[in-house]
């Protein structure tokens, strides 16, 4: 437990570093923000199902609301990029009290912000088919390259 949470502060120092944010929309799109899992559950029940009870990122911000008491506000801070969804990105987490409902690792870290497509249902307003690449920003590890195909992609996912 010890040698992982240090992992994870090394990560966090060099996440700052290596944290690259998607472009902005098109000029004309109204730009989808953060709605947080639950939101996907009424049209996903079976996913949104399997992911709450399998996958350790949907409890994500459990072991930060354990450890905040020992690290600093800026220590803190630098787990929300990966612990979280969509800190730092428009409609995404800010703080456990304000957006509480993105305070874990949901669905949209990895299929993007959802906020027009659960509006919709159009299947075109969201991220489906995902490659290793998006998962990189928060598993920098060499074991990231495990994850290089199909079954462990979804793997931990639903
Ligand atoms: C109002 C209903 C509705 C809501 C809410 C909704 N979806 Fe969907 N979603 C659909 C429909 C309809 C499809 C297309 C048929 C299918 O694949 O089930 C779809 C498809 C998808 C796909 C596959 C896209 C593809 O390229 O094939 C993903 C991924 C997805 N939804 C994720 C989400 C996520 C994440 C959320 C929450 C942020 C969400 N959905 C909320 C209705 C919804
Ligand atoms: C660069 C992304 C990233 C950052 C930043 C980050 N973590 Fe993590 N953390 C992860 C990933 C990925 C895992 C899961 C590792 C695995 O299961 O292989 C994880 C796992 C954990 C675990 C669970 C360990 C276990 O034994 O299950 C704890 C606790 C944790 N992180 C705490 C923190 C804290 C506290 C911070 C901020 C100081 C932080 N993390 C910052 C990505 C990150
Ligand atoms: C760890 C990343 C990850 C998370 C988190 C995640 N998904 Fe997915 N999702 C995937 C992958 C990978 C696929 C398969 C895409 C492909 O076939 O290329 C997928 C496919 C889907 C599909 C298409 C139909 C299917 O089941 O294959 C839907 C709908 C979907 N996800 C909804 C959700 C919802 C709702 C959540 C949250 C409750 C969620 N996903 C969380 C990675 C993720
Ligand atoms: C926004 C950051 C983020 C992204 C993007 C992300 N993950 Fe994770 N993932 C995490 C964190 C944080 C954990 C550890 C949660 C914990 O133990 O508290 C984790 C845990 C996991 C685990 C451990 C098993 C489990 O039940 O959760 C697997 C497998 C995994 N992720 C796969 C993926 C794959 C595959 C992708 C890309 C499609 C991906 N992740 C994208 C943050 C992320």
């Amino acid at each position: 437990m010890g040698r992982r949470i240090s992992r994870c502060l090394l990560a966090a120092a060099s996440l700052t570093l290596t944290l690259t944010l998607p472009p902005a929309a098109t000029a004309g799109e109204p730009a989808a923000r953060y709605v947080g899992s639950q939101v996907c559950a009424p049209c996903h029940a079976g996913q949104h199902e399997r992911f709450m009870r399998y996958s350790k990122k949907a409890h994500s911000s459990k072991n930060l609301r354990l450890m905040a008491k020992g690290l600093s506000d800026q220590e803190l801070t630098s787990c929300y990029g990966c612990h979280t969804t969509g800190y730092g990105r428009p409609g995404g987490f800010t703080d456990f009290t304000a957006t509480p409902q993105l305070a874990d690792a949901g669905c949209e870290v990895c299929h993007g912000p959802g906020s027009v497509h659960a509006a919709s249902g159009d299947p075109a307003a969201i991220k489906g088919r995902l490659t290793l690449a998006d998962c990189e920003p928060c598993h920098n590890d060499p074991r990231v390259h495990s994850f290089g195909y199909k079954p462990l992609l979804n793997a931990g996912a639903h």
